[in-house]
This record gives structure tokens, C-alpha cells and sequence, in this order.
């Protein structure tokens, strides 16, 4: 049977007013390619979103992860919705697009990426997550839970072929190596490397009974690709779901904690992961708090049945409630840590400036 690849490709190139909205022009640009490619046969099927000032390209086709006809596609969708942008004066216009031209595939070169390719199953239920300011490492706590908690997924307990747990692709992106490693007999040497959100990330999960493809994470840091600030690497991810694999609740009760996150304001504060759904992806609070969309499909010959907007449900109020009453909490501490990121992470500093004024007036105490 052939594979499926699902291609989930992101970037901001502008938004308004400042980083809230990318506004429907820049979704109708990259629809307009889009249809194209499906015509001539490229892609089979494709949905576009925004998280904040983040869009996504979500894309089924069968040309395999990293094909570069797709990425092509992506960077081109992107670069004429760029266009628009910088035609309209919108804030941040080409913020995500580092590269001038296209050079076989779109990491790298600013856009965040994650892709899997599988064998549809009698029924395909995926959910793509789209975060907006925060970055890839938002997803380890949430990731981690669904796949390694048992008090989070039941499954892990109850169900035979989750029973004997996953795999876990950790990668470090100061040294970029990466490395696999085995849940449950391996769980606290993976915490021990993801409990460091600034330098360990997870990028794939994989199911140990028969290695199928269970997760993908966007692990792509624009702040070390451009060697300074660009904005931030808000990210996306897929997880598939049912059968062997964690429920659809399962994969979603992790975001009933609105766990700490870095990428508020500036890309130098931490906040809050508010879950909300499409309509409430519009960050406008000292430019956040930091937020994630989870979208659910159903995969069917290639053909993409939804979106179902899946954080679009009172069950989840409880988590925004708490969020915003820890968001309310965080802010009070304005300029100090730990709501400010530490001076290796913020993606804005005036420290180097402000240390060589004072040079001199330093005294020996
Ligand atoms: P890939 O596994 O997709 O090559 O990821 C590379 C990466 O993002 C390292 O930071
Ligand atoms: P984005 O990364 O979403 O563009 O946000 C930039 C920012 O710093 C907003 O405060
Ligand atoms: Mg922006
Ligand atoms: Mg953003």
C-alpha cells in the first residue's frame, strides 16, 4: 500500500496590528498556490490556518517527508504571501523567510516543518498542534505526558499495543545530535535531557511494538539559524491518535495544565500555555499569553475529514482560567526572573550595551 505523507510547514511573514493576526489576504495567497498544486496533482489535499501571526501550511500528499517539490510549494506560498505583506506595510513582513532563494528544502531557511509518512489505517485520526508565541519546547512536558504518563494516558496502561511503550527521538540543538531513547525503562534519563527546554527537544515518538510513526514536532530554532533575533520559533506538531496509538482525550489532556512556556513578549518572557481554539489564536495580552490550537482530522485516501477544532470546549475552561490567573501572577514580577527568560535565552538584551556604559563605574567591592 503507499504511504501518506501529512506536511505541516509554517512561517510568519507578517501580521497586524504588530504580531497578533495574520490577516485572511496572506491565507488567500497560499490557498492560491495551494489549489494549484492540488489541480496539477501535487498534493492531494491541504487546509491553511493561522495561529497569531503564524501560518500553516497543512498539506497530504505522497511524495515522502522532506520532498522538495513540497517544500518548494511551501516557500513559494509563503514568499507571495510575503508579498502582500510588505505591500500592505504589515508588522514583521518576510519575519520568517531568512533566505533569499530556495535551496532544495525549507529547514534552515526560516520555516518550521513537521512531516510523517504512514500507512493509513482502516480509520487515520491525527491532531496538528499550531502554537503561537512560544517555541518547540512547549511541546516536551505535553508530548512526554501523552506518550510516558500513565496518569495522563490510560492507554499506556490498558492497552496492548501502547502497553510496551514508545521511543523517544531527543535532539540536542546546542551540539545537534540527537538520540533515541526507550519509555518506560529509560524515563528518567529522557526527563533528565527534556527538563533542559532551552537545549534538549523532542522532534519524533515512535510506537515499540511496530516503530510506526506516533509524533513529529517543528524543532527548528530561527533564533540559532539567524544568529539573532527574528522572531521566535512558534511551532507546530502532529500526533496521530486511536488504535495503539493515545486517544483523542489522551493526546489532549496534557494542555488541561497550562504548564510554564518560554516565547512571551519579545521572545524573552515566560508565560502561561493558554489552549484555545482557531477563533481565540489572537494573542493580544503584553503579546500573548503563549497559546496552542489543536486541529483533528481524520485521514481518508489522502483526503483530509475536518478540521474539528478540538480546544474548542468547555472542558478545557478550567485550564484557561487557571492560565490566565497564572499570567496575572507572572506579570507582577515585570522585569525579574523568573517571567523574564534568563540572559542566554531572551531574544532581546540590552545587557552587553548597558555592561560596556557602566565599565568603567564598576569598582571592586
Ligand atoms: P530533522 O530531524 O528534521 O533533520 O531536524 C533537524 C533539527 O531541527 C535539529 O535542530
Ligand atoms: P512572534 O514570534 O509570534 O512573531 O512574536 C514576536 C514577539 O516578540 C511578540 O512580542
Ligand atoms: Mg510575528
Ligand atoms: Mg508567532
Amino acid at each position: 500500500m503507499t504511504k501518506v505523507t501529512l506536511s505541516i510547514i509554517k512561517a510568519d511573514v507578517g501580521s497586524y496590528p504588530g504580531h497578533v493576526e495574520a490577516p485572511p489576504e496572506l491565507i488567500e495567497a497560499c490557498e492560491k498556490r495551494l489549489r494549484g498544486a492540488l489541480e496539477n496533482g501535487l498534493i492531494n489535499d491541504f487546509y491553511i490556518t493561522r495561529c497569531g501571526d503564524d501560518l500553516e501550511l497543512i498539506m497530504t500528499h505522497y511524495n515522502g517527508v522532506d520532498s522538495k517539490e513540497i517544500h518548494k510549494l511551501a516557500w513559494d506560498s509563503f514568499n507571495d504571501a510575503a508579498k502582500i505583506a510588505k505591500k500592505a506595510k504589515l508588522y514583521g513582513a518576510g519575519q520568517d523567510l531568512l533566505k533569499n532563494a530556495f535551496s532544495g528544502n525549507v529547514r534552515g531557511m526560516g520555516p518550521g516543518v513537521a512531516e510523517m509518512e504512514f500507512e493509513e489505517r482502516p480509520a487515520e485520526s491525527v491532531v496538528v498542534f499550531a502554537a503561537d508565541k512560544t517555541d518547540p519546547a512547549a511541546f516536551s512536558l505535553p508530548i512526554y505526558r501523552m506518550f510516558s504518563d500513565p496518569f495522563s494516558s490510560a492507554g499506556l496502561v490498558i492497552d496492548k499495543k501502547m502497553h510496551q511503550g514508545f521511543t523517544f527521538e531527543v535532539h540536542d540543538i546546542k551540539d545537534h545530535k540527537k538520540i533515541l531513547l526507550n519509555t518506560p525503562e529509560e524515563t528518567y534519563d529522557l526527563l533528565a535531557l527534556i527538563g533542559n527546554t532551552a537545549r534538549y527537544l523532542i522532534k519524533r515518538v515512535y510506537r515499540r511494538s511496530d516503530n510506526e510513526i506516533a509524533a513529529v514536532i517543528s524543532t527548528e530554532k530561527l533564533s540559532r539559524i539567524a544568529g539573532k533575533y527574528v522572531g521566535k520559533d512558534d511551532p507546530v506538531a502532529v500526533v496521530r491518535g486511536q488504535s495503539g496509538f493515545p486517544a483523542i482525550g489522551e493526546i489532549l489532556e496534557p494542555f488541561a495544565f497550562p504548564h510554564i512556556v518560554a516565547g512571551w513578549m519579545r521572545g524573552s518572557h515566560r508565560g502561561p500555555l493558554l489552549p484555545v481554539s482557531e477563533m481565540d489564536a489572537r494573542p493580544t495580552r503584553f503579546d500573548g499569553p503563549p497559546r496552542m490550537m489543536a486541529l483533528g482530522f481524520n485521514i481518508s485516501d489522502g483526503v483530509l475529514i475536518g478540521p474539528k477544532d478540538l480546544f474548542d470546549d468547555i472542558s478545557f475552561d478550567n485550564a484557561r482560567r487557571k492560565a490566565l490567573d497564572i499570567a496575572d501572577y507572572l506579570r507582577r514580577h515585570g522585569p525579574f526572573e523568573p517571567h523574564r527568560l534568563s540572559e542566554e535565552e531572551m531574544e532581546y538584551t540590552t545587557l552587553p550595551e548597558v555592561l560596556k556604559k557602566l565599565e568603567k563605574r564598576f569598582k571592586k567591592e
